[in-house]
């Protein structure tokens, strides 16, 4: 349609490609303890992937700076080179330990959205963040008790604080956290990695996950909010460094750390997109597994102007690809 913005292409059905590649990738490497392997081959595979999405992409959020990373790092460019100019997120695995040591919930993930719509986290790490599904988005507050969160999403939502499902990353820097918790009498969910696919389940209606609390990774916020924009789910974060060396690198980057951003504030454009493709299983998406000579996947894609959900699941003929691919799937 003439004049009609060159973004308007549903991108996230070309980066499920990619996530797939990432995903096929390093799930050979499922439970093997070897996480800088997984994570080379992943990001190898997404890269070459990346070659045949019409998209001129930067990648904001990416492996790191440029000389520890050299693929998929920040700054670098990726895609065909023609089509729209996008801002990319890519973790090609989320949850590298849960690969390496045989857990759930490893994902490979990319957020796009158009130039200039993606906050940039810089040098911090750590953000605190909260999570929920639409119908509890407007009753949290980053900054108040975990109590009266719990109690103000439970009644949002219909029902006592003891049926709260709550996801936990289970660190050390959340003991007193999780006590909190317990006083009130929610369902904890701890988990070792993954709160990007701990978020996918608190924004899904169809996963009996309400909340993910605590602090956990500043990209993966962005992901998350590359997910959920459009959706009405929601995700408040506010920048927390972990040690002194982030937070001077922070305020070196100028970025305040009193604010407090919602989905619309990482993500200011609704031409976003996003796709997860799981590499172990998990709630929202199976991890991949393998048929006779297929390699089976399932993704999922989001896109923010539309709302658009797709779950797709893709059988890749591994005989084939090996005559046409210098990856191994
Ligand atoms: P990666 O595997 O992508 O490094 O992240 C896994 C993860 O568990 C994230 O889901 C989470 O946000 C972050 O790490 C928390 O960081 P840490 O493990 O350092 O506490």
């Amino acid at each position: 349609m003439a004049g009609q913005h060159l973004t308007d292409k549903n991108l996230a059905l070309d980066l499920v490609r990619v996530t797939e590649a990432g995903a096929l990738a390093a799930a050979r490497y499922f439970g093997r303890g070897d996480k800088e392997e997984a994570d080379g081959v992943a990001v190898s595979a997404m890269r070459i992937a990346f070659q045949s999405v019409h998209i001129r992409g930067t990648v904001i959020i990416g492996e790191g700076e440029k000389d520890h990373a050299p693929m998929l790092y920040n700054g670098e460019k990726v895609g065909f080179g023609d089509g729209p100019e996008v801002d990319i997120a890519v973790d090609p695995i989320e949850g590298t330990n849960a690969v390496a040591y045989g857990r759930l919930n490893a994902i490979s993930v990319i957020g796009a959205a158009e130039k200039g719509g993606m906050f940039n986290p810089g040098h911090s790490f750590y953000c605190k963040k909260l999570v929920v599904g639409a119908e509890a988005a407007n009753v949290i507050d980053i900054d108040a008790p975990a109590r009266d969160n719990m109690v103000k999403i439970a009644k949002a939502l219909g029902k006592p604080v003891s049926e709260l499902d709550v996801f936990v990353l289970d660190k050390p820097r959340h003991t007193g956290l999780i006590q909190e918790l317990r006083v009130t009498g929610a369902r904890i969910h701890m988990h070792r990695d993954g709160d990007v696919a701990g978020a996918l389940m608190a924004a899904d209606p169809r996963c009996p996950m309400d909340v993910v609390i605590g602090i956990g990774g500043t990209p993966e916020a962005v992901i998350t909010a590359c997910a959920l924009k459009g959706s009405g789910a929601q995700i408040l974060c506010k920048l927390e460094p972990l040690s002194l060396a982030e937070q001077r690198a922070i305020e070196a980057d100028g970025i305040d750390m009193k604010v407090v951003r919602g989905v619309d504030d990482l993500i200011t454009t609704d031409r976003c997109y996003f796709s997860a493709t799981g590499i172990s299983d998990g709630e929202v998406l199976h991890g991949v597994s393998y048929k006779g000579d297929y390699a089976v996947t399932s993704s999922m894609t989001t896109r923010g102007r539309t709302n658009t959900m797709r779950y797709i699941q893709a059988w890749h003929n591994r005989k084939k690809l090996a005559t046409m691919s210098s990856v191994r799937y």
